[in-house]
């Protein structure tokens, strides 16, 4: 298949461009498409046949469900049921922006979009792009991250073109993503807001709405495969780069020493090794084929938007042994640390 691609940035939208974006949608294709958080795979989220080539072109177990993303708050309504006051709070303050909330699924829904669970994820990502190929394919665009299953999340064109190339009709390329770590996944159908999926939006965002919180136990769990994931695509691994990534924890001195020695032996034994540091820290690490800083430690919007593109770089020189430094900074630390210990697999040293 050839792979159509149209550019265009946020403050000179191609109208027309994505009118044609929104005619593949209708006739059942697929769009890669830009939004503030990362590139996502659309296709029409009321077709199923659509969504069934979502699962195929990103090799997606067809047991995990697709986001249904709208342009306008009143579309949430005509897919999803038992809509709470607290989910309409939170509609208001943070729609357009990066919320997922997930509620009963309404019967316009195909099983197949919502991977044969009776609930629906919905989310109104705030970008003009985004925004106006939404609109021009109907109103309701079902999209997983834009990569291909199990690498991590694509936050720029080139990402998406090297992952799906090829394997859908076209991409829309709006150049980098804001935020760079998919949305805050909520569930609503309970009495109390429950995380799934930690994001931008933190449960202090979200608790100053509607005055409670709860997250999934396997949110906070940094042991593997401890407690069933409620969101079943946190299941997977996911994230992952190629090379075997570890997570070293612990004072300045005693993280460099481990790091150090590490990359010594991945020298005698002719590993290529790479490092993921904060600004400040780059420098310790000088022995390495490749130091990646992903942002000062006091920049943690900064940290966020790099470090998918931190982990595809190490494949792209390929890297076999990375050491990332821990980034569990104040707010949006968790969920770096939440993604970057999937990419780890869960391997984290203490030093
Ligand atoms: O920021 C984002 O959310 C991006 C952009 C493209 O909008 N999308 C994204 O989609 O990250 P995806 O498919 O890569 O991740 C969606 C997650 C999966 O872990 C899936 O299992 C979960 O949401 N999910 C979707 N529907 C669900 C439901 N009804 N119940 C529980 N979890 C659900
Ligand atoms: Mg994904």
């Amino acid at each position: 298949m050839k792979t159509t691609i149209i550019r265009m940035d946020n403050e000179n939208i191609d109208h027309k461009a994505l009118e044609a974006a929104g005619k593949v949608i209708r006739s059942g294709g697929l769009v890669a498409f830009p939004t503030e958080t990362v590139y996502g795979l659309g296709g029409d989220a009321l077709n199923p046949e659509a969504s069934g080539k979502i699962y195929a072109a990103k090799g997606r177990p067809s047991d995990n469900p697709l986001i249904v993303h709208i342009c306008r708050v009143e579309d949430l309504f005509k897919v999803a049921g038992d809509v709470n006051e607290a989910a309409v709070k939170l509609a208001e303050k943070y729609w357009p922006g990066p919320l997922t909330m997930i509620f009963k699924k309404k019967d316009i829904v195909p099983f197949k979009t919502t991977g044969g669970l009776d609930t629906v994820a919905v989310r109104m990502p705030d970008n003009g792009i985004a925004a106006g190929f939404i609109k021009a394919s109907g109103g309701f665009i079902a999209a997983p991250s834009a990569n291909l299953s199990g690498r991590p999340s694509p936050t720029d064109a080139d990402h998406v073109i090297k992952d799906l190339d090829g394997r859908i009709d076209m991409i829309i390329d709006g150049g980098p993503c804001i935020i760079g770590l998919e949305s805050t996944i909520v569930d609503m159908t309970g009495s109390v807001p429950m995380i799934l999926r930690p994001g931008y939006i933190t449960g202090d965002m979200i608790k100053a709405v509607t005055g409670s919180v709860e997250y999934d136990p396997a949110v906070i769990s940094d042991v593997p495969e401890d407690i069933r994931p409620k969101a079943p695509g946190m299941k997977y691994r996911h994230y992952a780069p190629k090379g075997e990534l570890v997570i070293v924890r612990g004072g300045r001195d005693e993280v460099r020493s481990y790091i150090c020695a590490g990359i010594d032996e991945d020298l005698k034994s002719g590993r290529r090794s790479a490092v993921l540091s904060a600004d400040e820290t780059k420098d310790d690490y000088k022995v390495a084929a490749l130091v990646i800083s992903v942002g000062a430690r006091d920049d943690e919007d900064m940290i966020a938007r790099h470090l998918y593109a931190a982990l595809r770089r190490c494949d792209d020189e390929n890297i076999e042994a990375i050491y990332s430094e821990d980034f569990s900074t104040p707010r949006i630390g968790q969920a770096i640390m939440n993604r970057l210990i999937k990419a780890a697999g869960h391997r984290i040293v203490e030093v």
